[in-house]
């Protein structure tokens, strides 16, 4: 199925931004049903997700149904004028087909089965469950195809939340099928994966087995292939119920939620198939620098089909999956919800609608907290509401960013292998956040890109890691004529894991100018310095490595230690390559971005100042801009808990509370102002 054309199908049912949460009516009795429907209405909610885990509500039996109680509910909501983004119910199987089949459970890497009673209890090979799901999908897209409710399809939920893998023998079979179809023959197997060392050459394909727990370390090309695959496994869940859907509805757009920046599902392959792009953030409000991290993932969504998308979960308050769940204080649901917006969502969702009294999330916040309509909680909500409704007209608007960050799972797979590496401490997330921290302080909008994609529009591309990197991706890269950076341990190896003749950086030599003499991993607690070539100091950390020049000129020197001397940091043409994690990354990323003459998305000087410095913009403070048609947004969102001076150039007015604002204005503590400026051409 991968391959198959993209259906360009918008959510075009609900104007305005989307407002609401995941609704779970089976879990009330019908009497609250009425009372719900009227707060949502009061709250301004028109979207409400429901039916995630109602299988076995709705099919108690095999083959028998019972959406009597799913009509009335669509009907309930659609008469107060709420659309709904109607789940095909398949992300847990109910106990009939569990106890019929009871191979449809998924078993762990120890050759455990893994039982009942729990959520997302498949396993993703299983025909009787994909099968299931087909039939399930097609019956409630028959049955709610004409309802004037329905306005989105979701299928499944968070995907690979609790079921990854699975190791059985029909996983075992279903692998060496998509082994077959990428190496042929048992002789491509074996090449690809170099069996010849320790003794693992294949006769049969049929020998072949999932990396299921073995004596020592697993060949890490296996472990490679078996990432992708059990990636490639649950996306052709995911497309079996899609195809269902747009052969029945194919009006109707189909969405299934992200988990942000998830290391096991290749989000650029599974973005491709479905409509529109959702992801469920849940940002610790105990760690402050945790919506840095949710504006990474944001950015990812939007540059996912680069078109707006859809924040479909997030607390109101507390999660309940956590050690110590941490509420969320005043003001933080309502400047984190904005946050997604100023990302480019359309609309913001939760978890939950209301409050549940049992099961496992009995203490996750909601919308309608237990406390009900007295609760600091429905207060929020409310002005939530209020506040969406006043934004309405920011619908449909668009980012542009001159930076890109490339991220490749593939990459990011064979980075982080489980074992045999020279530091299991060199993570792809904290090297992405050492470049997307100094540019979110610096109010740069950023994309992220896959590393094939056309990078053309871009000023600058930063390759954090790109340690597996095929001889195209490299051909991709010497194509750009922007300003690149390129982190440590790249170029390491090709697609099936092996290293590229000569050692790193493999294809990417002659654009970097410079070969890797030897990986020089940091242990624990300790640094290296490295000195800049303005004479400032810098300290690495985790990772360094032993650089020989080949054309490249260095621009920083490690000091001291074992690498006394050596390069640290080199520039080739428009190209510079870091060699070290680099704990402040200002003096690179700085340099490059003025040589390449990126701007912050709104001038914001120093308060006094007459001219914009390209100073930071305040500490705490994130900006960020959308695109209308007749209009720009300035989102200017202070995270911190004291108020924020910003002096801002382009006068506006604030949509949150109708004010013209120009000068120096104030930002109260977690609050935020949304600017309706001139449109760009007409400044
Ligand atoms: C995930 C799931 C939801 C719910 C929330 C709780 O996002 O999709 O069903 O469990 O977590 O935070």
């Amino acid at each position: 199925m991968n391959g198959e054309q993209e259906v360009d199908v918008r959510l075009t049912r609900v104007p305005g931004l989307l407002f609401g949460g995941d609704y779970n009516p089976e879990q009330w009795p019908e009497e609250v049903w009425a009372e719900d429907a009227r707060l949502m209405a009061e709250a301004g909610v028109n979207m409400a997700t429901v039916a995630v885990f109602s299988w076995s509500r709705l099919e108690p039996r095999p083959g028998e149904y019972d959406f009597a109680w799913l009509d009335r509910v669509l009907d309930l909501l659609h008469e107060h004028g709420i659309a709904v983004d109607l789940a095909t119910a398949t992300a847990t199987p109910p106990p009939w087909l569990v106890r019929e089949h009871p191979e449809v459970r998924p078993v762990d890497a120890n050759g455990t089965h893994l039982d009942f009673g729990s959520r997302q209890g498949y396993c993703p090979s299983s025909p009787v469950f994909r099968a299931a799901t087909a039939r399930l999908a097609r019956t409630m897209a028959e049955r709610y195809a004409d309802h004037p409710a329905l306005a989105m399809w979701h299928i499944g939920n968070e995907y690979a939340d609790h079921t990854l893998e699975c190791f059985c023998e029909e996983s075992a079979r279903h692998f060496r099928t998509w082994l077959a179809a990428r190496y042929g023959t048992v002789d491509g197997l074996n090449a690809a994966w170099g069996t010849s060392c320790w003794g693992q050459h294949y006769t049969d394909l049929d020998q072949v087995n999932p990396p299921r727990k073995a004596p020592g370390p697993i060949n890490p090309a296996q472990v490679l292939d078996w990432r992708r695959f059990c990636s490639d496994a649950l996306l052709e869940c995911f497309e079996v119920e899609r195809a269902v859907l747009r052969e029945v509805t194919p009006d109707v757009p189909v969405t299934t939620n992200f988990m942000s920046i998830l290391h096991g599902l290749d989000y650029w392959k599974w973005a491709a198939a479905e409509d529109i792009v959702s992801d469920d953030a849940y940002p610790d409000p105990a760690d402050p620098t945790s919506h840095v991290g949710a504006a990474l993932s944001y950015d990812l969504m939007r540059s996912l089909k680069d078109r707006p998308w859809l924040l479909l979960e997030q607390a109101p308050g507390a999660v309940s999956w956590r050690e110590v769940n941490v509420p969320k204080p005043a003001g933080m649901m309502r400047l984190h919800s904005l946050q997604a917006l100023a990302h480019g969502a359309d609309g913001v969702m939760f978890f939950q609608w209301r409050q549940a009294r049992y099961g496992p999330e009995k203490f996750h916040s909601a919308l309608l907290p237990h406390g009900g309509v007295q609760s600091r909680g429905w207060q929020d909500t409310l002005r939530l509401g209020r506040d969406l409704e006043k934004l309405a007209e920011t619908a449909g608007s668009r980012s542009k960013a001159d930076v890109a960050l490339v991220l490749d799972w593939d990459s990011w797979w064979g980075l982080e292998a489980p074992e045999s590496m020279p530091s299991k401490r060199l993570e792809l997330k904290r090297l992405l956040h050492t470049w997307y921290d100094r540019l979110h302080a610096l109010g740069v909008a950023v994309d992220l890109a896959p590393p094939e994609r056309d990078l053309s529009s871009y000023r600058v591309v930063i390759a954090p890691n790109l340690y597996l990197c095929t001889e195209d991706q490299a051909k991709n890269l010497r194509a750009y004529d922007g300003h690149l950076i390129v982190g440590p341990f790249s170029g390491v190896v090709d697609a099936a894991d092996q290293v590229h003749p000569g050692g790193a950086p493999g294809p990417l030599r002659e654009l970097l100018g410079l070969a890797v003499d030897e990986f020089w991993p940091l242990a624990d607690e300790t640094t290296q310095t490295v000195r800049h070539a303005d004479g400032s100091a810098g300290t690495a950390s985790v990772w360094a490595e032993w650089l020989r020049p080949e054309g490249a000129t260095p621009i920083a020197h490690y000091e001291g230690g074992d690498l006394d001397g050596i390069p640290a940091i080199t520039r080739h043409g428009r190209t510079t390559y870091v060699g070290c994690l680099l704990e402040d990354v200002r003096p690179v990323l700085d340099d490059v971005l003025t040589r390449a003459g990126v701007r912050p998305v709104a001038d914001l000087p120093a308060p006094g100042a007459d001219l914009p410095t390209g100073a930071d913009v305040p500490a705490g403070v994130e900006a960020c801009r959308r695109e209308g048609v007749a209009a720009d947004y300035l989102f200017l969102l202070n995270h911190g808990t004291t108020a924020a001076a910003v002096n801002l150039r382009e006068p506006g007015t604030d949509l949150l509370t109708g004010r013209d604002l120009r000068g120096l204005i104030e930002i109260g503590p977690r609050d935020a102002v949304v600017l309706r400026t001139a449109h760009e051409g007409e400044k």
